[in-house]
Order: structure tokens, then C-alpha cells, then sequence
């Protein structure tokens, strides 16, 4: 045990957070970061512009709390997602991660339970124990997929407080079909379950993929949880948000901070999603690329799995830890998502993907001639 564990150790803390380690994918100083799923596009000029104008307004009237309620960013969040929502159905938090927190604090919490299906969002269960919520860890497929038959089976059997579905899931980039949400939301009738649909990567997906936003009507235990970290260009800016029936909204009132949302941050996400068409430009340029890594690594024998995400899942590596040191004695950090013979890469620019592609074809290469 080293020595900060043992310290750790010595507090009072709470039983089920002994012995964990906290979230921590490296942050490192290298030139090509592909490693947390980030939007490398960088905020286009004229939203920069946009947030600068907006901020230096909001920073006249900091000596005030901020609108607790956030109804101008709701109204406009629900406007950017459509589907007939209005402000009553949304709510929103520092990053998605936060909305995640809240949903387990006003659902989970000591006696009850949440249901994951790794692979899958690595925060799911560090969020669980946070709150003292029971994580269940569900099975998929052999191949990574999940069906609605399988995933509606151990709902009925579990009988979860919360489940999570990732669609498109996080580390294997693939998106579920709204059957899988659909059974599992049925299957939940008994438990009463709370069925949240963890969307983040949402924008990312092939053209026509349909969003579970479509299956809210007459369904009140289902959340749609999404975030501007992504295809939004803002992970420093803390913006995630939810879309459910307005009584959720109101569970979520019952354990937010008061004024958690800084008037910084309304002003930020409203200047952005009013001046959205560069940024969903870049959007159409990452899927390009994201299209153009899986074609590459299939080329080069490797076996990419299906993504509807700005990162792609791949497989067929014999030593994949050797593999990420070496791309990163290169510069070019990805992630070791811990996965036997796999690895996960962000889609950057068209300038990172070659750097990647290319140093991932020298090293294949020189592995295949080292002696056996
Ligand atoms: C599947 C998934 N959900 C949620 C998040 C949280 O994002 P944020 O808190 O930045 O909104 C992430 C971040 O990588 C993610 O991969």
C-alpha cells in the first residue's frame, strides 16, 4: 500500500469508498491529445467571439447569483434538441457527469441500485459508490452488443433502481437500437425502474440514426442525457443537460445546489448554441475522419467495431500497452481502456488522424519484423 493510500486509509471514510481510486485518464503534455473523446477542432472564431461578447456582458452582473432556474439556456437547449420539448422537459449541470450525479441522488442512494453493462462509461460506477448507490454490473454479448432480449431479461431479474444504457456507448463507440430502450423501459414497469439514455455522442452518429428523444412521450421514467462537451466543442466550459418529463426536472430541484449553474457558464452555452453552424460543421469533418480510422485500421488488419461516436474502438492488437507507449513516444496519446488486445482513439483533425495512422502503421510494421 503506498503511502498516500494508507492515509487515506486512517479517515473516517465512508466503508464503500474505501479502497477506490479515483477517475484519472492522463492528462499529459504530448502534441496530439486522442485520448478523452474531446472535440480537437477547437471553438470556431465566431463562436469565440460570440462567447467573449456574452461573458463580458454576464461579468457586470456577477455580484448577483445567477438565475437559478436557467429558463433562457432550457428554452434554448430544448429548442436545439426539437422533438416538441420545451423548457419544462430539460435540465442541465456542470458537464453530463453532474446531471449523472444528481439523477443517482434523487433515484439511487444507500438500499438501492443502478445497472451498467460494461464495457461501458467508466464514471457509471464511481458515480454509483459517490452516492452510495449498489452498482450491478450487466452482461453483454461476446462481441461487445447488447439486445433487447438480454438487456430486458436482467432488468426483470435485477430489478434496478437506475439503469444506464450508452448508445453510442463509451469505450466501443457503437449505438444501441431504441428496441434495447424500449424493452428495457417496459421491463422496468414493475421495478419502476429509471431508464437514463446516455447520448453524449449523440451528433456523432451516422445520418438518420434515431435519438431516444423520440421515445420520451407517455414515458416518465426515461431521461436523455447529452452534453456540449463533445459535439459542442466545450469540455472546459462544464455543460451537460437532460431531456425527460418535467416531474424529473423536479426530482433533479430536489438535490441540485442552489445557483450550481454559473451565470458564466449560461452565457457561455447560450452564445454557443445560438451560433452553432460552425460547430456542427466540424462535426461533419470528425465524422470524416472518425469514417476514414475504421476503413485504415481494417486496412492494416485490425479489427475497428462500428462507431456512431468522434472515437473508434479497435481490436487485433497483440500487445496493445506496448502499442499506446510507443504512439505515445511519438506524441500521440490515445487510451488503454484496460480491454484485452484493444485500444480507443478520439477522431481529430485531418491532420492528428494522419499523424495517428501513420505512426500506428510504422509501429504494426516494426512489430511484424521483430523476431519471433
Ligand atoms: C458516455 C459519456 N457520458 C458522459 C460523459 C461526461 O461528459 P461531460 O461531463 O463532459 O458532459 C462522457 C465523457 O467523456 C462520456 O463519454
Amino acid at each position: 500500500m503506498n503511502d498516500q493510500l494508507e492515509r487515506l486509509n486512517r479517515l473516517p471514510l465512508r466503508t464503500n469508498l474505501r479502497g477506490l481510486t479515483p477517475y484519472g485518464a492522463p492528462q499529459l503534455d504530448v502534441p496530439i491529445l486522442l485520448n478523452v473523446n474531446e472535440n480537437t477542432h477547437g471553438v470556431p472564431a465566431d463562436v469565440q467571439a460570440a462567447i467573449s461578447v456574452a461573458v463580458t456582458e454576464a461579468a457586470a452582473g456577477l455580484n448577483r447569483y445567477p438565475d437559478r432556474e436557467f429558463t433562457e439556456l432550457r428554452g434554448a437547449l430544448a429548442e436545439y434538441l426539437g422533438h416538441g420539448l420545451d423548457a419544462t422537459n430539460i435540465w442541465a449541470a456542470n458537464g453530463s457527469n453532474e446531471v449523472l450525479q444528481q439523477i443517482l441522488q434523487a433515484f439511487g442512494g444507500p438500499g438501492r441500485t443502478a445497472l451498467g453493462f460494461p464495457p461501458t462509461y467508466s464514471m457509471y460506477p464511481l458515480l454509483a459508490s459517490g452516492t452510495d448507490t449498489g452498482y450491478i454490473i450487466g452482461k453483454r454479448a461476446d462481441d461487445y452488443g447488447l439486445s433487447a432480449e438480454s438487456a430486458a431479461l436482467q432488468v426483470k431479474e435485477l430489478q434496478p433502481n437506475i439503469v444506464f444504457l450508452c448508445s453510442p456507448n463509451n469505450p466501443t463507440g457503437t449505438g444501441l437500437g431504441l428496441d434495447v430502450v424500449e424493452a428495457v423501459y417496459a421491463a422496468g414497469e414493475a421495478s419502476q425502474t429509471i431508464v437514463i439514455v446516455d447520448e453524449a455522442y449523440h451528433e456523432f452518429a451516422h445520418d438518420g440514426t434515431p435519438s431516444a428523444l423520440t421515445l420520451l412521450p407517455g414515458r416518465e421514467r426515461l431521461i436523455v442525457s447529452r452534453t456540449m462537451s463533445k459535439a459542442f466543442a466545450l469540455a472546459g466550459a462544464r455543460l451537460g443537460y437532460m431531456a425527460a418529463a418535467p416531474e424529473v426536472t423536479d426530482a433533479l430541484r430536489l438535490v441540485r445546489l442552489p445557483y450550481h449553474l454559473s451565470a458564466i457558464t449560461q452565457a457561455t452555452a447560450l452564445a454557443a448554441l445560438q451560433h452553432r453552424t460552425a460547430l456542427m460543421a466540424d462535426v461533419e469533418d470528425i465524422k470524416e475522419q472518425r469514417d476514414r480510422i475504421v476503413s485504415e485500421l481494417t486496412r492494416m488488419g485490425l479489427k475497428p467495431a462500428a462507431s456512431d461516436s468522434n472515437y473508434v474502438f479497435f481490436g487485433g492488437l497483440d500487445n496493445p500497452h506496448d502499442v499506446w507507449q510507443q504512439l505515445l513516444d511519438d506524441g500521440v496519446l490515445i487510451r488503454d481502456v484496460g480491454i484485452p488486445g484493444h485500444l480507443r482513439v478520439t477522431a481529430g483533425t485531418e491532420t492528428e488522424t494522419i499523424a495517428f495512422l501513420t505512426s500506428l502503421e510504422r509501429i504494426l510494421a516494426s512489430q511484424a519484423t521483430l523476431p519471433a
